[in-house]
């Protein structure tokens, strides 16, 4: 078998050489709990703390409000919840965000901890800022959880407006910044954010969530007292390690990734030219430059994706973590929606029914993700 060309950065993004050899250093000399009070632990401890003043230092906040996790799904299920745990009010999120913060969404709602707002999403894929304007203004908001890059399109959402609004009346402003981390140069926005090491060519596993969001911190796991009880279970010094050297690296990685549009550009028109009728997915001007997603008509995604990987070619056909389910991505579907909500204001939409209307016609969609610094993986 030949090489094997890897597009699918956005599932996550192949170990930097220096965050592999900061990785292997910390194995000679932090094999101990990091928690251990005897030497061998402090040394091991070092490394988190590190890890936690670069974290602090790159976001502009205190060390103190650093806590280190295992995934970025671990940090927005922490921040999602802890409004919810004293007292009950409004959510507003989307149906573009992750399911780490939609599935909370959702939970919190069941358990009629809060009344969730759905916020309406265009159908080139940003979320409709006057709607979550007009659900700030009737009030009883306790947290607005926003993406600020879309993990399937790319593009990246008008936060700015929602911050400053959110700032002006006290409402925390969770943002999920794991695709714009070390991605883009645009600033960070919100009370909160969370990020994870793996999207920055870091090693998987380790995560953060950045900030204060006024409301007390509450474990999603029962367990040891690391991290101020916030995120019990050992945290691994390698794994942290291997986060502070990508840290390091940031706007290396940063210009890697924005140095693709052009190719990205050439790589879209020639998909399109082979398949009429196809369309990019989240065509703004606001879509980072290394993110493709494609409908090619007339091929289903999930064929697409086969057939690639026989040619060599690693892409995705929806969120890595819904990979081997026969939904459609619900991201694309909410998009979808708003298109045809435009052309049929009458019908319902998504929301309203709860379930995507995109159900009959998944079989024309594919994306891929592709980034210039191809990935060459030997497979035998
Ligand atoms: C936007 C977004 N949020 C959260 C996550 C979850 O991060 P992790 O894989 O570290 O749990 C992902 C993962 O792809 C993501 O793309």
């Amino acid at each position: 078998m030949g090489e094997f060309v890897f597009f699918d950065w956005n599932a996550t993004a192949p170990l930097a050489p220096e965050s592999l050899a900061a990785m292997v250093e910390a194995a000679g000399v932090a094999g101990a709990n990091p928690s251990s009070v005897h030497r061998a632990g402090r040394l091991a401890r070092r490394i988190l703390e590190d890890l936690r003043e670069e974290l602090a230092r790159t976001l502009e906040a205190s060390p103190r409000d650093v806590v280190l996790t295992g995934s970025g799904t671990e940090a927005n299920n922490i921040a999602v919840r802890a409004p919810f745990v004293e007292g009950h009010g409004v959510l507003v999120t989307s149906r573009l965000e992750h399911p780490s913060v939609t599935r909370v969404a959702e939970a919190l709602e069941r358990e009629g901890r809060a009344q969730v707002h759905w916020a309406r999403v265009s159908a080139s894929g940003t979320i409709d800022v006057d709607d979550v304007r007009a659900c700030l203004a009737r009030g009883g908001v306790r947290l607005v959880a926003l993406q600020a890059v879309n993990q399937e399109t790319g593009v990246a959402q008008p936060l700015e407006v929602v911050h400053a609004e959110c700032m002006n009346i006290g409402v925390p402003l969770h943002v999920d910044a794991v695709q714009a981390f070390g991605r883009t140069a645009s600033p960070l926005l919100g009370t909160t954010r969370t990020v994870a090491a793996h999207k920055l060519r870091g090693p998987k596993s380790i995560g953060a969530l950045v900030g204060s969001c006024g409301h007390r911190l509450h474990p999603v796991l029962l367990g040891g007292a690391q991290e101020k009880g916030l995120r019990p279970g050992t945290l691994d010094p390698m794994a942290a390690a291997g986060f502070l050297a990508a840290l390091r690296s940031v706007s290396a990685c940063q210009a890697g990734f924005e140095a693709q549009r052009a190719r990205r550009d050439r790589l879209e028109a020639a998909v399109l030219a082979l398949f009429p009728g196809s369309t990019v997915n989240g065509d703004t001007p606001s879509r980072l430059a290394h993110v493709s997603n494609i409908a090619l008509a007339g091929l289903a995604g999930a064929e697409a994706v086969v057939a690639l990987d026989l040619e060599g070619v690693g892409v995705s056909s929806g969120s890595a973590c819904s990979a081997g389910t026969l939904e459609p991505s619900p991201v694309i579907a909410a998009m979808h929606d708003e298109a045809r909500a435009a052309k049929h204001p009458h019908e319902p939409r998504a929301d309203d029914h709860g379930r995507s209307c995109l159900a009959g016609d998944r079989s024309l969609r594919a994306s891929c993700r592709t980034n210039e610094e191809v990935t060459r993986v030997s497979n035998g």
